[in-house]
């Protein structure tokens, strides 16, 4: 009798241990989630990318630790950005919570301030806000909602990303896709911008089918850029949400350069084209890839017809170096369930990019194609300095704009 006994305190003991051991691993995981770490030169102190730029070469040398050594490695060299970082670390797995408080915008220091004054504009804070979200029939919150009566139809959009091109728009439009409650159109429709003599019903065949409570998606980067856009969209899709991805505009611009590059389309340097040819140093706004970096210009046309809170603005950066935590923010946004996680993505060394376990259709991991991901060009250190300065007084307007600073 008293063996019985003691067996089973020890076994009871032994499993107590053992749901304490799994209890803390879970913890710990919870804690230092980050299963795409990289000890990369924009991960410990969460430098400014103007004062390192992206080490695009190294892209492939870029070790991966595991979640213990990156926490080690980094609480040894950078106690408090680490404390920082995990504290600004969302959408926990266990609690589904996305941070909601995105940094606001500090003041700019006042001759900045001077130099928006000079930029004008309407005061951001005017721009309308909805009282309530605008398509509580299209929400799916708490369980999936899909196919209640079954018809397949091509539905117009209830969400488009708008933009900025080259800031990472096919990586989010390629992360959505994995959620069951989006239907995304493949290629650019550029109905908006190019097509839109075609007519709705033109539009409509170009679309997904998709069964009712799931949410078509396209994507058109140029409709972030394209005057009168945004009277279309507001025309034909009133309440429709727009996501717009935004990156470093100087980084954006060597990046689209390198597309224009690709495409034969741009032969003369980057210096030539990025400077007005008569007085070296002067920034030649209106080559697109310098223009397409001036978010507040653009913004301030949606915001003409579109209140602040139908707009949710990605940070390009975050969604390569985290992208969990930025797609947690767009399903809260777009009110889905929280699908997709960081058990969706890996990280790829040789791409150098975070890339899908599984592609929505076949099931197979998928990185994004060799055109996304590129090694731009140098630049000197100057041209990188001229080009930081006349962005400076643009992003603030924007982060006024978006109340949110991405400290470019
Ligand atoms: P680069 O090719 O210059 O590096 P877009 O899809 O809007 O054209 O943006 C392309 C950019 O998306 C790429 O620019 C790359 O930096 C960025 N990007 C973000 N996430 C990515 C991912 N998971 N895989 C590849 N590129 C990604």
């Amino acid at each position: 009798m008293l063996l019985p006994r003691r067996l089973c305190s020890l076994v009871g003991g032994f499993l107590l241990l053992f749901l304490c051991f799994f209890y803390v691993l879970d913890h710990y995981d919870y804690q230092y989630d980050s299963h795409l770490a990289v000890v990369g030169p924009e991960y410990p102190t969460r430098e400014s990318p103007q004062d390192r730029p992206w080490p695009r070469s190294l892209a492939h040398t870029r070790p991966i630790l595991n979640d213990t050594s990156w926490a080690t490695a980094h609480l040894e060299n950078n106690d408090t950005a680490f404390s920082e970082y995990r504290k600004s670390m969302p959408c926990k797995k266990k609690y589904w919570r996305c941070n909601s408080s995105v940094p606001t915008d500090p003041e700019p220091p006042p001759e900045v301030l001077q130099e928006l004054e000079a930029f004008g504009g309407s005061d951001p804070s005017s721009s309308p806000m909805l009282d309530a979200p605008l398509w509580t029939q299209y929400a799916d919150r708490g369980y999936t909602v899909i196919g209640r009566n079954e018809t397949a139809a091509r539905r117009l959009p209830h969400v488009l990303i708008i933009g900025a091109k080259k800031s990472g728009t096919r990586a989010l439009l390629a992360f959505l896709r994995v959620h069951p409650s989006i239907r995304a159109s493949g290629p650019e429709v550029h109905y908006f911008d190019r097509f839109y003599s075609r007519g709705l019903s033109w539009y409509r065949s170009k679309l997904p089918l998709s069964l009712e409570g799931q949410l078509t998606v396209e994507k058109t980067p140029a409709y972030f850029t394209t005057p009168g856009v945004p009277a279309r969209v507001k025309m034909d899709l009133p309440s429709c949400r727009l996501l717009l991805v935004v990156r470093d505009p100087v980084t954006r611009a060597l990046s689209d350069y390198t597309q224009s590059l690709s495409k034969h389309r741009a032969r003369r340097p980057f210096e030539e084209m990025a400077f007005v040819k008569s007085s070296p140093g002067l920034v030649n706004s209106e080559w697109g890839p310098i223009s397409g970096g001036l978010y507040a210009r653009h913004l301030q046309r949606w915001l003409d017809h579109f209140p602040r809170s139908s707009i949710h603005v990605v940070s390009g950066e975050n969604l390569i170096k985290d992208p969990a935590v930025e797609l947690c923010r767009v399903q809260e946004f777009l009110g889905l369930r929280r699908v997709i996680t960081e058990k969706h993505f890996f990280f790829n060394v040789t791409k150098g990019f975070p890339c899908l376990v599984k592609r929505e259709k076949s099931g197979r991991p998928h990185c994004l194609g060799s055109s996304k991901g590129r090694s731009h060009p140098e630049v000197s250190r100057e041209t990188y300095n001229i080009l930081r300065d006349f962005y400076r007084p643009f992003n603030y307007k924007f982060y006024k704009m978006i109340g949110q600073n991405f400290r470019w």
